[in-house]
Parts: C-alpha cells; structure tokens; sequence
C-alpha cells in the first residue's frame, strides 16, 4: 500500500525518464477502477438492510454470503492492487499508479466489513462465542490474522506516517507480503489443492515472477532501451495468460455468488 505522488490531469510529458500519460482517458480509467471498490457492498447492501429491518432470513442470508462475497471482492481488490507494479514494469504506464493506495485501502474496508459481519452472523455454522466465529477453526484465525495485518499497513500508507517512519516505513510495508502469505493459508486450510486455491496460485505466480528483482530489472531496462520486444511480447503473453486463468474464475464466483446475495437468495451449503 505504498503512497504514490498525486494524479493530475494534463498532457503527455516526461518524468524520471518514463513517458507519463495524464490523458483524459487516464482519468476515465481511474475513476472507473474507484467504482469498482463499491461493488462489494452493493452486493451485500440488500441483505445487510432486510438484517437492520428485523427479517427473519436476514441475518442467515448475510451468514451464508459474507465469506463467499467478501472474502472473493477483497482478494480480488488485493490481487489488482498487487498488479499496478508489475503492469508498470511491463508497460512504463503510470497514470493507474494512484490506484495502489487506492485498493489498499479499499482492501481493509471490504476485510474489515467481512470480519465484523462474520463475528456477528455466523454463528449458525460457527456455534458458540464471538472468539469461535472470527478463530474457532485455524482457517478462521488465519482470515482474521490477514484482516487484522491490514490494520499497520493502511494506517501507513500516507505521506506523514511515511516521514515519521523514515527508512522504517518500507520494512512495515513489507508486511503486505506476509498479508499474501496468510490469505493463502488460509484458502489452503479452506479448500486444500482444489479450484479457489489453485485459482489464488494463478494469479499469485506471474506477480511473483515480476518481482523478482533480475527480472524486474532487465524487463525495465530492455523497456527503456526499446529492446528484446519479441521477448518481452512472448513473456507477457504468458504471464497474462496464467493471470487470467485463475482470475476469470475468481471474478465468475463474485458474479455468481454476489448476484445470489443481491437479490437475497444464496446457496446455504
Ligand atoms: C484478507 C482477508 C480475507 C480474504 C482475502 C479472504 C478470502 C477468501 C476467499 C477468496 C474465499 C473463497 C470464497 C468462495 O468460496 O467463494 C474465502 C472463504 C472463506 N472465508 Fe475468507 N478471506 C478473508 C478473511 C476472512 C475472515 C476474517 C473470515 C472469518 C472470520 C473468513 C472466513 C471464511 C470462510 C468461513 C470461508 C468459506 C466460505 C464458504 O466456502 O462457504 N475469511 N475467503
């Protein structure tokens, strides 16, 4: 959730050498990818109102959607907000780089309603105190640990947390990683070396990949020389492709599983 100088609206120009586009349509783009933080909570807004208004479903039906709904939206959010380096990496964009900070923190908001409407709804399949409900198994525990590592990261990720931090602010936001680590323990835990694990995998691997720091580096420097394009047009392919594969799935069991709980009709399984 790193902080990034502000987006503004102009022309084309030149800023550390990479080529800046501030287009009109930058601007579009951006505050396309913003709506789509409110889809979460579109999606679960119905429930949650028939739950306040007394419904005898109501809070049965958010019981059995948060997890499925939530759950799915926030790895989703953490997933693109992990992908704005590497797309910079391979492109030189930056008019997209704002969104980090933006999904971060839109990533704690979606966890956190996912955890406090889980500790207090699910205790038709988590009986007993609200301790059960958010860690009375380990893949729960290992969801509220994910939730809560948010907490240090979203407080930081601002401009006076980041001077008063100085050189320590890079090491607190290095917990993201551990964050990565533990959502995918805790899908593990759920579903062992089945689909929504193997699916997170998918799109965890070409993000890794990127990251390593040889391959960040020539990627960047045959960018900025204009070279090795056969290369890097066949590596991108690849690495979209298997990106692709666990993320189309991931986004068809929001579709499918959120328009369930929209309309107040989810699979109790
Ligand atoms: C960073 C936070 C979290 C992330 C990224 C996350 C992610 C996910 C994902 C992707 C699923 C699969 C959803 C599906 O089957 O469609 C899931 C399932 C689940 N999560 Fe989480 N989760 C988080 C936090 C939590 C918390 C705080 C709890 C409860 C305390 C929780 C409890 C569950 C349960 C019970 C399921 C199984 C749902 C089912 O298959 O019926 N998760 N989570």
């Amino acid at each position: 959730m790193t902080t990034q100088p502000a987006y503004t609206s102009s022309t084309l120009s030149d800023v550390g050498g990479e080529r800046v586009n501030r287009s009109g349509f930058g601007t579009k783009a951006v505050w396309f990818f913003r709506a789509l933080l409110l889809v979460p909570f579109v999606l679960m807004a119905p429930e949650v109102i028939s739950a306040l208004r007394g419904s005898p479903d109501g809070v049965a039906n958010i019981s059995a959607s948060v997890a499925d709904v939530l759950g799915t939206s926030t790895f989703l959010i953490f997933i693109l907000m992990l992908a704005v380096t590497p797309v910079y990496t391979m492109t030189g964009w930056r008019w997209h780089t704002v969104l980090r900070r933006d999904y971060g923190i839109a990533m704690f908001a979606t966890a956190a309603t996912d955890l406090t409407l889980a500790a207090i709804t699910t205790g038709d399949t988590f009986p007993g105190t609200v301790l059960t409900r958010v860690g009375g198994h380990t893949f729960l525990a290992a969801g509220t640990l994910s939730t809560l590592l948010l907490i240090p990261l979203v407080v930081t990720a601002n401009q006076p947390a980041q001077q008063w931090l100085g050189r320590h602010w890079k090491g607190v936001q290095r917990l993201t990683y551990v964050v990565w680590g533990t959502i995918l323990v805790h899908l593990f835990l759920l579903f062992g070396l089945s689909a929504i694990f193997i699916d997170a995998v998918a799109v965890s691997a070409p993000l890794v990949f990127m990251r390593l720091p040889l391959v960040r580096r020539w990627w960047t420097a045959a960018r900025r020389r204009g070279s090795r394009r056969f290369v890097r047009a066949v590596a991108a392919v690849a690495l979209v492709g298997v990106f692709s594969l666990g993320f189309v799935p991931l986004v068809h069991e929001l579709a499918v599983k959120g328009s369930a709980a929209f309309v107040q009709n989810p699979n109790r399984d």
